[in-house]
């Protein structure tokens, strides 16, 4: 397959987790499922395990944890599901979760998230949202790249969102402070990161056997929109062009993430962008589907590394 050659499977928005790994064999098989615990990550932790991998949850609930694994254990027979405790927005958790990782990694599936949060900041001073979703979620890859190395051929599962529309990486205020905080201009900014976070790490990683991909995993209900009444959804979705949501299940919204995690047919594919199961085309104006230019733009995928870096430096 050429770097050009779009990757298109036989998935549509309606399939499932566990379709798309029906007949994949990960016994053996390492995989580490952040914010496991709740929504798709549940699904997407489910379908793994069921096909033989070892699952961690890594959660910052322990009590839902450990709620969700004996679930994941009952419905799957697969003993092999853990719980570890992961808070993406405390740089001490992400270290102490690395530090204690110990062994391959095949498999990191960056799906936990926070979504148009009233404006909080960590003890830094940062965003959340950037905190949580893009800064954690790079400390803890970075954190894992010798155990991802070791894996020969893991893959990072970067959850973005179709919100990456809404903005790029606004590297010149990245944290709000001279702008307005916007709650979707802040959780656009993030997932756009998610993207370009692929983009640079397949760059640097590749040669580690390691690619990363990201996706949008469609509309689905769950605690994403704990923070939004139902007419600031219906806003959201009219400012944004959209007629509507065709909202999936929880099984359904697990799928790409499962898809990119575990296809054949992404086999040494890094740094794009997938929905509904298969690599997305570039966004179209007025549309909401499809990638952004600017979160595959690979000058902005290094910028964003290294002031991620900076950031996280002691
Ligand atoms: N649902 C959608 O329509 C949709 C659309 C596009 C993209 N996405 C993306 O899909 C991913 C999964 O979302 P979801 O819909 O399944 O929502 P969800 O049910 O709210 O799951 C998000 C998970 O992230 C965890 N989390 C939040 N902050 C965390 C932190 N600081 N440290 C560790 N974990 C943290 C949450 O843990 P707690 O339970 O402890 O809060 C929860 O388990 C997100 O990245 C989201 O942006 C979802």
């Amino acid at each position: 397959m050429t770097e050009t050659t779009h990757v298109t499977t036989p998935f549509t928005a309606t399939s499932t987790a566990a379709e798309v790994v029906d007949g994949i064999d990960l016994t053996g098989r390492r995989v580490i499922v952040t914010g496991g615990a709740s929504g798709i990550g549940v699904e997407t932790a489910r379908a793994l395990a069921g096909a033989g991998a070892e699952v961690t949850l890594a959660v910052r609930d322990l009590g839902a944890g450990e709620r969700t694994a004996d679930d994941i254990i009952a419905t799957t027979g697969n003993k092999q599901v853990l719980v570890a405790p992961l808070d993406l927005a405390d740089q001490a958790s992400v270290a102490s979760f690395t530090a204690a990782w110990d062994g391959p990694l095949h498999i990191l599936v960056n799906n936990a998230g926070v979504m148009a949060s009233p404006e909080t900041r960590t003890p830094e001073g940062w965003e959340l949202q950037f905190a949580t979703n893009h800064l954690g979620h790079f400390a803890l890859a970075t954190g894992l790249h010798r155990a991802l190395a070791a894996a020969g051929g893991a893959r990072v599962v970067s959850v973005s969102s179709s919100a990456h529309l809404s903005s790029p990486v606004v590297f010149e205020d990245i944290h709000f402070r001279e702008r307005a905080y916007e709650p979707w201009a802040a959780y656009g900014q993030s997932k756009t990161a998610n993207v370009l976070f692929g983009v640079e790490a397949t760059r640097r990683w590749a040669s580690d056997g390691i690619t990363v991909n990201a996706l949008m995993p469609g509309g689905i209900r769950t605690n994403l929109q704990r923070h939004i009444s139902q007419e600031e959804l219906d806003r959201a979705i009219a400012a944004a062009g959209g007629t509507g949501i065709t909202w999936k299940t929880p099984e359904q919204g697990a799928a790409t993430s499962v898809l990119v995690a575990t296809s054949p047919l992404l086999e040494g594919i890094g740094g794009r962008y997938f929905e509904d199961c298969n690599e997305a085309g570039r966004n179209q104006p007025g549309s909401r589907s499809g990638v952004a230019a600017y979160a595959l733009d690979p000058e902005a995928a290094a910028r964003l590394w290294q002031v991620s870096i900076e950031t996280l430096a002691p």
